[in-house]
């Protein structure tokens, strides 16, 4: 992996149309209300209007364009999963949990406001993704409504990110092996990201055969991107990645980057995206952006 900025014209362009398509979709479900509760508006606001790469939505928009999905339902879900995604941000930068400052650049939510803000908003905004699902401009079909609630539900929950990040807090006392991270990084990050790029194939009616190829390819991607960001800790510069870096080992996190070393785990990283690209194969050109995105998920720079 080379350490240039990736660069990748159409990719940044549909990265950036992702993020203004995310938040027209979101502004009307985050109007902020007269009464003193629209504190708490606020700070989901912040939280959701403060930049980041959009990945989770993009992945919604790009495997739902595999199976021609309506693009509104599927920009619906995208925004759904990255109102999950912010909520763990927020949740993730309490002091309790690793007590960070600066989020995309900016100070976190509860520095910005406060703490209990901080909770209430994170809560808010898993409850809105389940909202936004259950409505019926997501898809008519209410089973694949409840299709939808139901994965982000067990991809948010105990058996997904939740329970990836109380195994990453209790793992600074014990010390995990290469299968445990794995494990580990698989709950935190690639749940959510595995149910992003599920989303266009339950939207859109796909076979089996289709669902399986995106699994193997998120399963893939989501690893690597989680030894990327922990590659961002060890050698980003925090002004560029706009959230503190370093920080990683002295809190004892369990990462790959910990116990194989920079270089090992960088390896690991490219080898996990070209597998994820394996799993593409069936959907030729139609998957160029679901390939060029598991290159930038370890080229980044933010
Ligand atoms: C950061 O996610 C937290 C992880 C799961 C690694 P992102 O790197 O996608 O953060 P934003 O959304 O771009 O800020
Ligand atoms: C967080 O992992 C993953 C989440 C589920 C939020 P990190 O704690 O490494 O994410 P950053 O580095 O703070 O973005
Ligand atoms: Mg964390
Ligand atoms: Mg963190
Ligand atoms: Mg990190």
């Amino acid at each position: 992996m080379s350490s240039a900025p990736f660069d990748n014209k159409a990719l940044k362009d549909a990265l950036s149309a992702t993020s203004q398509a995310v938040e027209r979709m979101i502004n009307p479900e985050l109007s902020v209300p007269a009464g003193p509760e629209a504190r708490v508006v606020e700070a989901m606001r912040y939280a959701f209007f403060s930049g980041g790469k959009r990945l989770r939505p993009f992945l919604v928009l790009a495997s739902s364009e595999l199976f021609g999905v309506d693009k509104k339902q599927a920009l619906r879900v995208a925004a759904a999963v990255e109102c999950v995604h912010c909520y763990s941000l927020v949740h993730d930068d309490l002091p309790p949990m690793d007590d960070d400052d600066l989020r995309r650049g900016k100070p976190t939510v509860h520095k910005a406001f406060d703490e209990a803000t901080a909770i209430l908003a994170g809560d808010a905004l898993l409850t809105l993704a389940f909202d936004m699902l259950s409505d019926e401009r997501a898809h008519p079909d209410p089973n694949v409504r409840l299709r939808l609630i139901q994965c982000l539900a067990r991809a948010s929950g105990h058996h997904g990110m939740v329970g990836g990040q109380m195994i990453d807090l209790s793992a600074s006392s014990q010390k995990l092996d290469e299968a445990e991270i794995h494990r580990l990084q698989q709950m935190k990050t690639g749940a959510l990201i595995s149910f992003a790029t599920e989303a266009g194939a339950i939207l859109g009616h796909a076979s089996s055969k289709a669902m399986s190829s995106l699994q193997g390819y998120a399963r893939n991607l989501g690893l690597a991107f989680q030894i990327a960001d922990d590659l961002l800790d060890v050698e980003g510069d925090a002004d560029e990645v706009g959230k503190a870096t370093q920080k990683d080992a002295s809190a004892g996190k369990a990462t790959l980057v910990g116990i194989m070393g920079i270089d090992r785990a960088r390896q690991q990283a490219e080898m996990l995206t070209e597998q994820a690209i394996e799993h593409l194969s069936e959907f030729d050109d139609k998957a160029s952006l679901l390939r060029a995105v598991a290159h930038f998920a370890i080229f980044r720079r933010t």
